[in-house]
């Protein structure tokens, strides 16, 4: 796709919300972007206000976040030899992203991108700029529908050979009542085998009395709220597929590069590979 064309979608963005903070520009927000409003802004500042060591640890964390995702793409791209990316909740475009990590180490690799923010739709654009024709799409949808991702994805990807499907903070954004164990069920059913989950998730069982502050305070002012999942519950999204080395760990921890610092983290990690 170039620059110039409109995104393909699968259904129409509503409008956007300038009252409620929303996930993906707080996340924004705290990565140093410029595509978030006063209202997101205000909430992270008063809700990471409650972070020891405030905004500028949970800037540090996230920027680990970003790059533990780097870590997952090559490790799938050269340790599974996965090709094909499905990443849902992808976010707004921050540098590093799924696409340009996996067409760093082959050319041909394939990507669509998942969002049910308008924001991340009105920069869709942004973040496909200079990629090559027809290897990277964005998809607005919403992970409550599965099968509709899988269809739209299914014009990009071909799901008779393996693929991966990357849930990076997105799943603490539903509750249990919502079934998540069981909507990450649904993608992975149809993949082939070889394909591979990688996910991370907001922690309720490293830190937990500074999360759970910021997180209510970050409740109250956003339109999705957030859940924080013990290290098991995370695990449980894993269930029924081969937990890679090594298993769900701090996002810092997932393989990181020898020799270097290895910070603490508020988000568990994982990646599982459906048996051959
Ligand atoms: C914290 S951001 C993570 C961005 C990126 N994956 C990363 O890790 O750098 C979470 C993203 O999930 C999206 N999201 C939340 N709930 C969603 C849903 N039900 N379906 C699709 N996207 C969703 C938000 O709009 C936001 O862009």
């Amino acid at each position: 796709m170039t620059s110039d064309e409109t995104p393909a979608r699968s259904t129409e963005p509503t409008g956007i919300d300038t009252t409620k903070a929303h996930g993906a520009r707080v996340y924004n927000y705290l990565l140093g972007g410029q595509a978030n409003f006063e209202v997101d802004r205000e909430a992270a500042e008063r809700a990471y206000a409650a972070w020891p060591g405030g905004i500028d640890a949970v800037r540090a964390d996230v920027r680990e976040h970003r790059a533990a995702q780097g870590r997952v793409v090559r490790y799938l791209v050269g340790g599974a030899g996965i090709t094909q990316f499905l990443d849902i909740g992808s976010g707004l475009p921050q540098g590093d992203s799924v696409h340009e990590v996996a067409l760093r180490e082959v050319p041909d690799a394939r990507v669509v991108y998942v969002d049910r923010d308008p924001v991340v739709l009105a920069h869709a654009n942004e973040l496909l700029r200079g990629t090559p024709e027809g290897l990277v799409r964005y998809v607005y949808g919403d992970l409550r529908d599965p099968q509709l991702i899988l269809r739209e994805a299914a014009k990009t990807l071909d799901f008779s050979q393996p693929a991966a499907v990357l849930l990076f903070g997105i799943l603490h954004f539903f509750g249990d009542a919502d079934d998540p164990v069981g909507l990450v069920g649904q993608l992975m059913a149809p993949l082939a085998p070889g394909s591979c989950l990688a996910l991370t998730h907001l922690a309720s069982d490293l830190h937990s009395e500074e999360l759970s502050e910021t997180f209510n305070r970050l409740n109250s002012a956003m339109a999705e709220s957030v859940t924080l999942r013990s290290r098991a519950e995370v695990a449980a999204f894993l269930g029924g597929l081969d937990l890679v080395e090594p298993g769900v760990t701090q996002a810092s921890h997932w393989r990181p590069a020898p020799g270097t610092a290895v910070p603490e983290s508020q988000m568990w990690c994982g990646l599982g590979r459906k048996a051959s």
